[in-house]
């Protein structure tokens, strides 16, 4: 947690940026696993933390963006808390410790609500993403839960997702913490990895560190020697000398900041030289990206990391004709089929809960389309200052794509479709680290070292 000032000064400004109204901010209750009282580990909400600090379940904040009233609400603890949990501190304590002087039981806050509604008045909340938030935010708004989505505020969407992107010198130096679990699980994972041992294995080795160093992953860990499936989370592969392993991996600091970086590594410790052709050209494309990163369109740094792929593929042979056409032509498509990166901060895929970036005329496909699972573009983000963004290329092979795209004829004069077939065992490699924009430029998080990147810095890091 950080010092009461900080929340002080966000709860005040997003008051002011609202103007208006009741601002609504749900804590995250328990979420049983198989039965009520086996639950996950606990998740505080984002925007909880962001604004109130405060991790424990059942707390509810509301902010009177008229009268600057800032209120928190939830229940002390009974007998029985005290009992399977020991003694908690009160309601009043955990408000003084960010700053927060009024406190009620959780139950408190249908009146405040009901009352403001009543009135008239505008009560601002996002689109909750757990059900039990929906019936809650439901049950104290009189909104039909399946309606929500049609009534959520765009205004307070944009307001915090404009706070929460460009992040302050307390939140990089957790990001640096979080780097810290980051390194120490990707730089395991290389000391795991052998032939013989299963994906679970290394899988395991990695997220054991995670509860040493910080809070658990800060999403499920891909680790699989099947790169070419963006998101696979089974880890039941075997590892084999020859295959290379994709680990897309993170964990969150002690105040929940999350890390996400990418290696794909050999098994066998040594890259074969077509599998160190393929990796230098993700590679370039990595570090063209930091170069040039800057305040300015995230998509001119997506089609900066395509344009380099699709020009380290014509080197390779597997794109044909002018690389500047076929980029035009779309053919980066086929071989890396995701964007360049997403923010982070709090959550992995920073803000993402409050819709499209951008923030502005593009914003919030959610409150237009009523979609809460769409896929995120970011084609209108503006990265600035204190923006922290991944950059993750990636070259992939994925046959069933390429059978699809073969048979339709797609960019036929582009792509060399005879020589991919050789590639349909490949798998993909994808390569991430976290960047902080600054005025003119770009940092890489991770305050005096980097995970190994490079084939020789592999190389010499497994063969240890
Ligand atoms: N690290 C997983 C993702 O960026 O989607
Ligand atoms: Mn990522």
């Amino acid at each position: 947690m950080f010092k009461a000032e900080i929340y002080k000064a966000r709860r005040a400004e997003l008051r002011r940026r609202i103007g208006s109204g009741l601002i609504l901010l749900p804590g995250n209750s328990e979420a049983p696993r198989n039965y009520f009282d086996n639950a996950y580990a606990f998740r505080q909400d984002s925007n909880f933390i962001y604004y109130f600090g405060l991790q424990q379940p059942d707390l509810f904040g509301i902010l009177d963006a008229d009268s600057g009233e800032e209120l928190l609400f939830g229940d002390d603890c009974s007998i029985d808390d005290i009992i399977w949990m020991g003694p908690q501190p009160s309601m009043v304590e955990r408000g003084s410790w960010v700053g927060v002087e009024r406190t009620a039981p959780l139950a408190a806050a249908a009146e405040v609500v009901g009352k403001a509604i009543r009135a008239g008045r505008k009560v601002h909340f996002l689109m909750p993403y757990r059900g039990r938030t929906v019936l809650q935010l439901a049950r104290l708004t009189g909104i039909d839960p399946l309606r929500m989505v049609e009534h959520l505020s765009p205004e307070l969407a944009v307001a915090i997702a404009a706070m929460r992107e460009v992040k302050g010198p307390e939140e990089l130096e957790e990001l640096e913490n979080a780097f810290e679990v980051g390194y120490a699980m990707h730089t395991a994972a290389m000391r795991a990895t052998r032939e013989g041992i299963s994906e679970r294995m290394v899988a395991g080795e990695m997220e054991g560190i995670t509860h040493q160093l910080g809070e658990g992953v800060s999403f499920h860990s891909i680790v699989s020697q099947h790169g070419e499936t963006l998101h696979n989370h089974s880890h039941e592969g075997i590892l084999t000398n020859g295959k290379l392993l994709l680990v897309d991996a993170g964990g969150e600091s002690v105040n929940n900041y999350c890390s996400d970086h990418t290696r794909t590594f050999p098994v066998s410790g040594k890259f074969t030289d077509v599998q160190k052709d393929v990796y230098n050209v993700v590679l370039r494309a990595h570090d063209r990206v930091i170069e040039e990163a800057r305040p300015g369109k995230y998509m001119e740094l997506h089609n900066l990391a395509l344009r380099t792929l699709v020009e380290g593929l014509a080197g390779l042979g597997l794109v044909k004709g002018n690389p500047d056409d076929a980029f035009a032509a779309g053919v980066a498509g086929l071989f890396m089929p995701h964007g360049l990166g997403h923010g982070i901060g709090l959550d992995v895929h920073d803000c993402e809960n409050m819709g499209e970036r951008g923030l502005g005329a593009n914003f919030a496909p959610i409150a237009a389309t009523g979609k809460v699972d769409s896929c995120i573009m970011r084609s209108a983000w503006m990265l600035r200052p204190g923006t922290v963004l991944s950059d993750e290329p990636g070259i992939y092979f994925i046959p069933a794509l390429i059978e699809q795209w073969k048979a339709e004829g797609k960019c036929k004069e582009f792509v060399a479709y005879d020589k991919l077939e050789k590639f349909y065992d490949f798998g993909g490699i994808r390569i991430e680290d976290d960047l902080v924009i600054t005025e003119n430029g770009c940092y890489q998080i991770g305050r005096d070292k980097h995970i190994p990147v490079t084939v020789e810095e592999i190389e010499a890091y497994m063969a240890k």
